[in-house]
């Protein structure tokens, strides 16, 4: 305080911070006016932007109030640089994806298809369908196969195949499989990757409002039923078809880890076979989930298989009455070994396909019981494809 002491030191220092105060009222008023400014165009940005996805969301009328130029309806908007000039949101294009080849990370994908509509009626009429997912390495020696079994039922399913990054599944424009294979990576079988493919395939259909259920199948698996019965049977039921057990041996609790406690116990361990059949809400369900996936992918490495205990074990801890615990795709282990029996052009016979569509066990089927328990089969060798091409006609009735 000492230049206080002089008299006209003071006055000056008086005077200095009078000017000191009106700098500093100044420049609050600048910053307050600026800050208004920027305010008001923020807003104004927002208020648009928001407008524009309520518009998207909620407005029917969007395609008449916007018509679309170009292309038009269903126009591929990756390959469109501006969205001006085409109506990028229309309905269609976020309803069924016709184009699935996408830029999207796994992660941003898994956010996608987790999103559910909160509204119950549909501004459309949803038909159900049926996600056929292929999880291959290559080329689907049962193609021709599968495409009789499709035809004619085009409103009722759709196809998506994940093959290995770089392999170009080959068909014609006018096969269900044209144009049908999603983003993929590199799946290792028996490592957490084949869990991620299964995801990526579920999250890729879910994309499709229509898809109501999600099928998993191999370049190994046949149908046999024909699509109307596989459809009603499906579309019918209550419950999905994933198989889950509780197996005590060193195959399947022995694989269990305690390093997921607190979180998975001992008698939350299920087991089953990763080709399985799941409602819509399941499969949001498992698209949703980052913490027991996490587990899974840190600490069950062989001679654990995330893609033999995964689903089953989360199912069973928050969706088991969903699930009929039980696949739809029938298998022989009864061979034993690591591998389940492989069935070539002389195994193919009316007897055998007949066994697989009706072989004496009784299945429940909501509160009922039926005999039919499989839909699909494996594991079938190429050279299965000609006799069984043979039999469509008589024994699987396509
Ligand atoms: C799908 O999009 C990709 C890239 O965005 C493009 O290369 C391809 O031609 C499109 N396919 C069809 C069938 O429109
Ligand atoms: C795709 O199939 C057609 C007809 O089957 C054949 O002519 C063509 O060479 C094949 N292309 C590739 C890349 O394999
Ligand atoms: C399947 O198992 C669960 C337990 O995870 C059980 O709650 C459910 O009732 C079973 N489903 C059927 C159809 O029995
Ligand atoms: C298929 O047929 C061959 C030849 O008859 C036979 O050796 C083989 O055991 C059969 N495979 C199965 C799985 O029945
Ligand atoms: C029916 O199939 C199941 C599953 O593969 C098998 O365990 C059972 O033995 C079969 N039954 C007959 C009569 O073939
Ligand atoms: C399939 O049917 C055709 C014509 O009926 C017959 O010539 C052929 O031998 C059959 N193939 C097999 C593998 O049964």
């Amino acid at each position: 305080m000492a230049r206080w002491r002089v008299g006209g030191e003071k006055e000056e220092t008086e005077r200095h911070i009078g000017l000191l105060k009106l700098v500093q009222i100044l420049s609050f008023l600048v910053v307050f006016v600026a800050g208004i400014i920027i305010g008001l165009a923020t807003s104004s940005h927002i208020n648009h932007y928001f407008t524009s996805q309520a518009e998207f969301y909620f407005s029917r009328n969007f395609q008449i109030a916007l018509p679309p130029v170009g292309g038009g309806v269903g126009a591929n908007c990756n390959v469109v640089p501006h969205c001006e000039k085409v109506d990028c949101l229309n309905m269609e294009t976020f309803l069924r994806p016709k184009n699935l080849t996408h830029g999207m990370t796994d992660n941003e994908i898994f956010w996608r298809a987790s999103l559910l509509p909160n509204k119950e009626e549909y501004p459309f009429d949803r038909v159900p369908k049926v996600a056929f997912m292929f999880l291959t390495r290559g080329p689907l020696p049962f193609l021709p196969l599968w495409e009789r079994f499709f035809k004619g039922h085009d409103n009722y399913f759709s196809i998506y195949v994940h093959a290995l990054p770089g392999y170009q599944l080959n068909v014609s424009e006018d096969s269900p499989f044209y144009w049908r294979q999603i983003p993929s990576q590199t799946v290792e079988w028996g490592t957490v990757t084949l869990a991620d493919a299964e995801r990526r395939l579920l999250a890729n259909a879910l994309l499709d409002f229509s898809n109501e259920r999600f099928v998993l199948l191999s370049e190994s698996c046949i149908p046999v039923y024909n699509f109307r019965t596989v459809y009603k049977y499906l579309i019918g039921s209550e419950h999905s078809f994933v198989d889950s057990y509780d197996d005590q041996s060193r195959y399947g609790r022995g694989r269990y880890n305690r390093k997921m406690l607190p979180d998975i116990k001992l008698y939350q361990w299920r087991k089953g076979s990763q080709w399985f059949e799941i409602h819509r809400t399941l499969a949001v369900y498992l698209v949703s989930d980052s913490k027991y996936y996490t587990l899974f992918k840190r600490y069950c490495k062989p001679a654990c298989y995330p893609d033999e205990h995964y689903i089953p074990t989360f199912l069973n801890m928050f969706h088991g009455s969903l699930n009929a615990n039980r696949s739809v795709t029938w298998v022989d282990w009864s061979m034993g070994g690591p591998h389940p029996a492989l069935y070539g052009k002389a195994n193919i016979t009316e007897d055998f396909i007949q066994s697989i569509r009706n072989n004496e066990t009784q299945c429940a089927y909501n509160s009922e019981v039926t005999s039919v328990c499989y839909l699909f089969a494996r594991k079938f060798a190429p050279s299965a494809l000609e006799p069984l091409l043979n039999l469509t006609s008589t024994v699987m009735e396509f």
